[in-house]
């Protein structure tokens, strides 16, 4: 569904993507997480159409996007990073705007602005001012809207960076129904649990490179299933382990208190990278 190979974006003497390769396959969640900076807009703000590669080829359903803009721009659902509602309009009023753009005929534009606020939980909503939504509303109001047109993907830029945990669960929810609709689905994240427990597959992306890809599953067995982490003055070590019978024996043998837990995709790039997601 969505094709990059060989794809580089430099701006000046910055690498923000750097020789990336990656096939979205159709019905995928697909989670490029990295940390800030690591090119996960870039990347995004190439293949849907905002920004020219300095190098290599990305396809959506097929097309280069540079030669077929006008056609991606039609498959394709966006919901950026920064908040781009228009705060004076109504929820409806923002709905509608997004379907006379994309020229929706009349009656198909009004149902489906009632179908989709309906479907994100905002139908009570739909005439208040967006200036005076939420966060989280105005999250699920830009995923409506990017629906509007019916992509057949969707691409979400940081969908539920700085909402609460239950916001945030919402929003997930709201990806995976979408997604149970067939609909292929490419964001970016720097939250671990995000990838973990929503992505199909993962990307890891660190400075402009694509360092690691597959299941989550697939990452966490790579660096080994369970961490002892030590504590080492200010610092904690963390040992990593294939085995859980490993790991207990290593642990009995240290003099402080240890934790014992899972691998998660944090440890995954802390071992690629030597440094945190968060840093
Ligand atoms: N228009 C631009 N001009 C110059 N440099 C840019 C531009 N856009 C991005 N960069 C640089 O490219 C690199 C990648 O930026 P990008 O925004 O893609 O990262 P990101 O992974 O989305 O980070 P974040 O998690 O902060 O959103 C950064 O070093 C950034 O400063
Ligand atoms: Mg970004």
């Amino acid at each position: 569904m969505i094709e990059i190979s060989g794809l580089c974006k430099y701006y000046k003497e910055v690498k923000a993507v750097d020789h990336m390769d990656l096939n979205v396959k159709p019905g995928e969640i697909f989670g490029l997480l990295g940390p800030n900076g690591a090119g996960k807009t870039t990347t995004i703000r190439i293949l849907i159409t905002l920004a020219r590669p300095t190098a290599g080829r990305v396809c959506i359903n097929g097309k280069e996007v540079s030669r077929k803009k006008a056609q991606v721009k039609k498959e394709i659902g966006i919901v950026s990073q920064t908040e781009n509602l228009d705060v004076e309009m109504t929820a409806r009023e923002n709905m509608e705007l997004h379907g006379r753009l994309f020229k929706i005929p009349a009656q198909e534009r009004c149902a489906q602005i009632e179908e989709l606020l309906a479907f994100v939980d905002l139908t009570e909503r739909a005439d208040t001012a967006v200036g005076r939504f939420s966060g989280g509303m105005k999250r699920r109001l830009m995923i409506a809207r990017a629906l509007m047109h019916k992509p057949r993907i969707l691409f979400l830029d940081e969908p539920t960076v700085g909402l609460d945990p239950q916001v945030r669960r919402k929003i997930w929810d709201l990806i995976r129904r979408l997604n149970g609709q067939g609909i292929t689905v490419l964001l970016t994240t720097h939250y671990i649990e995000e990838a973990e427990l929503l992505c199909h597959r993962v990307g890891i992306m660190n400075k402009g490179k694509l360092i690691a890809l597959g299941t989550p599953e697939e990452l966490k067995k790579k660096v080994g299933k369970v961490v002892v982490e030590v504590p080492n003055h200010n610092e904690t070590e963390y040992h990593v382990f294939e085995e859980r019978g490993e790991a207990l024996q290593y642990a009995a043998a240290m003099k402080h208190d240890v934790v014992i837990r899972e691998s998660n995709l944090e440890d995954v790039f802390v071992e690629l990278t030597g440094r945190k997601v968060g840093d």
